[in-house]
């Protein structure tokens, strides 16, 4: 299977970007992938996290590219797994705009992190329809997979946020639980999934193995569209996730009989 490039992206600050990529990158890693983390956003957290990594832990290759059009095509053809950690703002800051259509066109799935809170849900509504009205992306639209992150169990919010992306026809994948794991982990260079000995982790662990499911389903559903002919206007609708995809077929065939 040819390389899997995963963007990791929400304008908003502070949702959880550098967490899940920094993860992302820990899971592939353990699981015996070549991994590099692409740090394009240049207050440098992931750039940090890798300098605190423990060179007895699976490699995973940093680059720093605060510029991602500056990214060179070849470099990601080494790698089974790129994982691109990107810059708040993105769709906010017209100057970010060349930033953020270099990185989707580097992408073959999208992974939006996005907290519950009322204002983090509105921003996110924002985000993904600027992204899904993004000629980049919809001139070749990739999967993209919202993750809850911080979940607390207060339930109305995260009713809130499934309505929404049932509205929009995007899977909410996964969610991963607020807790201290995650700074414990961002400040030792690991990713929760490493810290086997640490029960709070373990309860993470299961949620991490869903997210790097979806992603390898999204890259060979990606591959095989990309066989296809690109048509130059598409509606606005991600494409659906494997499973979703199957359902929705049996339903419509049901339908039909
Ligand atoms: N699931 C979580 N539980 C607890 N703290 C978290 C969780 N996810 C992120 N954080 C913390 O939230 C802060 C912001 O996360 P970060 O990944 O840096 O966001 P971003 O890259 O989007 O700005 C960090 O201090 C991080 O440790
Ligand atoms: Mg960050």
């Amino acid at each position: 299977m040819a390389g899997l490039n995963i963007l990791v992206v929400n304008s908003k600050g502070g949702c959880g970007k550098t967490t899940v990529a920094t993860n992302l990158a820990a899971a592939y890693a353990t699981a015996d992938r070549r991994v590099a983390l692409f740090d394009c956003d240049a207050q440098a957290s992931t750039r940090h996290w890798s300098q605190c990594r423990d060179a007895q832990l699976s490699n995973i290759d940093l680059h720093s590219y605060p510029v991602p059009s500056q990214i060179p095509a070849p470099i990601t053809g080494a790698y089974d797994i790129c994982i691109f950690d990107s810059a708040p703002g993105l769709t906010t800051k017209p100057v970010l705009r060349n930033d953020f259509e270099a990185l989707l066109r580097l992408a073959d799935a999208i992974v939006v992190p996005m907290l519950a809170s009322a204002w983090d849900i509105r921003a996110g509504e924002q985000f993904i329809a600027q992204l899904m009205t993004q000629r980049v992306w919809r001139a070749a639209p990739t999967p993209i997979a919202v993750v809850s992150n911080r979940v607390n169990g207060n339930l109305t919010s995260q009713q809130k946020l499934q309505h929404f992306l049932s509205c929009i026809d995007i899977p909410a994948v996964t969610q991963f639980r607020e807790s201290p794991v995650y700074a414990e982990a961002g400040d030792s260079g690991r990713g929760v999934i490493e810290m086997k000995l640490n029960r709070a982790a373990r309860k993470e662990f299961k949620a991490w193995h869903t997210l790097t499911d979806w992603l390898d389903h999204a890259a060979i559903a990606g591959q095989q569209s990309a066989q296809q002919a690109r048509r130059p206007a598409l509606p606005l609708a991600a494409p659906k996730a494997p499973a979703a995809a199957a359902a929705a077929t049996t339903s419509d065939s049901q339908e039909r009989a």
